[in-house]
């Protein structure tokens, strides 16, 4: 074997690559001209992978025998082939914990702008109508109930946010957790109980296309859908029909089945709200994310405890 490579797929979190410079050749794979080329070159040094989105398959794994480690600078490994990396003793590092927050906030502050229609309200100033309109009423977060679809680290985040807004909260997740919250086995009969449904689980194959549009007629006209979890736990084609005839209030989008494409039907409409994956996107928490995946890879080319295995 060669000098110890690491196969960055994407560029990862700030100085994520620029602090493991010292310990590895790095190929920053966005950058190269031919990358299968490139990959074929090095196969038998990279011991490292990194990627943030990006997936990892088993095809990718396969052309590279001395493989040790996958670093995903995210919690959610829905885009690693776990079974691939299983049966080549791959080890997998994600970034748990340090984006909980971070995240449980962006849902929070999605909630806020479906229920005081924020970003309509922005188009409405810049458009010039205040002048010439009164703008439509939002509708109360006092009070009403907010079901979180997966009671995980991010879902009880949000629960405790909620808390402090006065509202409600009912769950459903495999399992009764021992926590405050009114659990409901079924999705349909929280979808019915609630006013806004926020989707924090993770994508899996038991998840995919969970919300499809019975659960969003259970929702109900009045009821608003927030998705910060993964785009296929969501039937999109469901939920565009369900917006276009009005069988939900509106929703609010953080992640896509196809990003970063996102039908274009959803442009239009102004009771929806539309971000870019934003979940963990501050400076700080993507720092830390970054530190992580750092921390874990520096750890295993120690021989040390990894901080965050993914448990296969
Ligand atoms: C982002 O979606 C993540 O999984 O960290």
């Amino acid at each position: 074997m060669g000098q110890k490579t690491l196969l960055a797929i994407t560029p990862g979190h700030p100085g994520q690559l620029e602090a493991l410079e010292s310990d590895f050749r790095i190929i920053r794979l966005w950058q190269e001209r031919n990358p299968e080329a490139a990959i074929r070159e090095h196969a038998n040094d990279i011991i490292v992978v990194t990627t943030t989105l990006s997936p990892v398959s088993a095809k990718l794994m396969q052309a590279l025998p001395n493989l040790e480690l996958i670093g995903v600078g995210a919690v959610g490994i829905d885009h690693i082939d776990m079974q691939a990396a299983k049966n080549q003793n791959i080890t997998v590092v994600n970034t748990p914990d340090v984006l909980t927050e971070e995240t449980a906030d962006l849902g929070m502050a999605l909630l806020l702008s479906l229920s005081r229609r924020i970003v309509e309200g922005d188009a409405f100033v810049r458009a010039g109508l205040w002048k010439r309109q009164s703008f439509p009423l939002g509708v109360t977060l006092n009070n009403k109930t907010v079901g979180i679809v997966g009671l995980g680290k991010i879902g009880q985040s949000v629960a405790r946010k909620c808390e402090a807004f006065n509202v409600k909260v009912a769950y459903t997740a495999r399992s009764p957790k021992d926590l405050p919250y009114e659990y409901v086995a079924d999705v349909i009969d929280l979808a019915s109980k609630s006013d806004f449904l926020v989707l924090t689980c993770p994508g899996t194959p038991e998840t995919k296309d969970m919300i499809d549009y019975n659960v969003l007629a259970h929702l109900g006209e009045r009821g608003f859908l927030i998705n910060i979890a993964r785009g296929s736990v969501v039937k999109e084609d469901d939920l565009l029909a369900a917006l276009d005839n009005k069988i939900i209030a509106g929703a609010a989008l953080d992640v896509y089945a196809d990003e970063p494409n996102v039908p274009e039907g959803l442009f239009k409409m102004d009771n929806v709200v539309l971000t870019p994956h934003i979940g963990s996107a501050t400076k700080e928490t993507r720092r830390d994310m970054g530190d992580l995946i750092v921390a874990n890879i520096r750890a295993h080319i120690h021989g040390q405890d990894l901080l965050t295995p993914v448990r296969m």
